[in-house]
């Protein structure tokens, strides 16, 4: 439970909780002073339809009783558990505490298993299916909110079972990329202008054999060689994976290839993010996700 800040509220709760239980025993025991000798009733004397009177019968015993026992157990559990303000109870219980005792149990369970595995290197991981059932699973948990079911990514999440590497195929970038996260900044270049972005877009595309504005291209070429593009995907335009720079060159694309997406691209920038999942999954599991993405471009049928 968190803590009040200000000890006001730690005290207005625990005056309502003891005051309420106190007052509902207080209750039963008043209710309890006035019985009337046995066989007799009394009438509240409301009276309706002549006949239909309201009688005034004390609560079953068995009842109060009950409700007693309710009144003992309040007070027991708030003597143990959190409750009373920031009252910790006897018993020191949090959730937190036992959602980590649960998570610690199963950890203990598991650990062996990915010990294991964190031994082997990411190829002979990758090459033992019951690993690869293990990484699906965790991959089918986490990941295919961007990636999708199949891996094979959508606009702005990348395939994963392609061999076109943002940020490099090799098992350690995997697995660097995965522990670590990364950020893919395409920064915006408004300022070259319409006419320019539209040369460069032209330029772009035809590095791909899309069909372009052939007067556009050369002027494109150019743009590319002096503003700057080529600090990033290099001067022939096929990326650099320490920056994550996609190469251009290739019919992969992450976000689009239509000339308007393409100048879109270029106008604003890109800021893509891949999370970081080292901390969050500890590094058995993360080396699990790494062999099965590795095993998704890395099989015979993969290209
Ligand atoms: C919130 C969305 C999101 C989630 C969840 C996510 N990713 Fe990513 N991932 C991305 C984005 C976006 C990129 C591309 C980053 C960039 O553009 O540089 C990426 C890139 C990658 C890459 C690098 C691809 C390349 O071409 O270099 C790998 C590998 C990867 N993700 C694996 C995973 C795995 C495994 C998981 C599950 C543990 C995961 N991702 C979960 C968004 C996500
Ligand atoms: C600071 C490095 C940097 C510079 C400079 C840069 N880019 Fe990029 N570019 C990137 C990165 C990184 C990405 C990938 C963004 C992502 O991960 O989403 C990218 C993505 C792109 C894409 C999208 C590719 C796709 O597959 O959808 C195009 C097109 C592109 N850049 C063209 C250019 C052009 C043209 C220039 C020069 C005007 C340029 N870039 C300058 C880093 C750069």
């Amino acid at each position: 439970m968190s803590d009040f800040i200000n000890e006001f509220w730690n005290w207005y709760v625990i005056v309502i909780v003891i005051g309420s239980v106190l007052f509902c025993a207080l209750l039963l025991w008043a209710q309890s002073l006035h019985r009337p000798p046995p066989g007799e009733v009394q009438s509240t004397g409301h009276v309706w339809d002549e006949t239909l009177q309201e009688y005034n019968n004390p609560l079953p015993r068995w009842w109060m009783w009950l409700f007693y026992i309710t009144v003992v157990f309040g007070l027991v559990y708030f003597a143990l558990y959190p409750g009373l303000g920031n009252f910790k109870g006897a018993l020191g219980w949090t959730s937190v505490g036992q959602y980590e005792k649960e998570v610690a149990k199963a950890e203990a369970q598991t650990k062996p298993l990915f010990d294991k595995y964190l031994k082997m290197d990411v190829a002979t991981v990758a090459a033992d299916r019951e690993a690869i059932e293990m990484g699906k699973h965790l991959y089918l948990t986490y990941c295919i909110q961007c990636h999708g079911s199949d891996a094979r990514g959508a606009r702005g999440f990348p395939n994963l079972t392609d061999k076109d590497w943002l940020w490099g195929g090799e098992p350690e970038r995997i697995k660097e990329t995965i522990a670590a996260g990364r950020f893919g900044v395409m920064p915006s270049h408004a300022h070259l202008g319409d006419e320019t972005i539209r040369d460069l877009a032209s330029y772009v595309r035809s590095l791909s054999g899309l069909p372009v504005d052939a007067a556009r291209v050369a002027k494109g070429q150019q743009a590319f060689m002096e503003s700057g593009c080529i600090a990033c995907h290099g001067p022939d335009a096929k990326g650099n994976q320490m920056l994550g720079a996609p190469n251009l060159t290739d019919k992969v694309w992450l976000h689009g290839g239509t000339e308007a997406k393409v100048i879109e691209t270029i106008t604003l920038g890109r800021n893509n993010q891949m999370p970081a999942w080292q901390e969050f999954l500890g590094e058995g599991k993360v080396h699990l996700l790494t062999a099965y993405v590795y095993s998704l471009s890395n099989t015979p049928e993969s290209k």
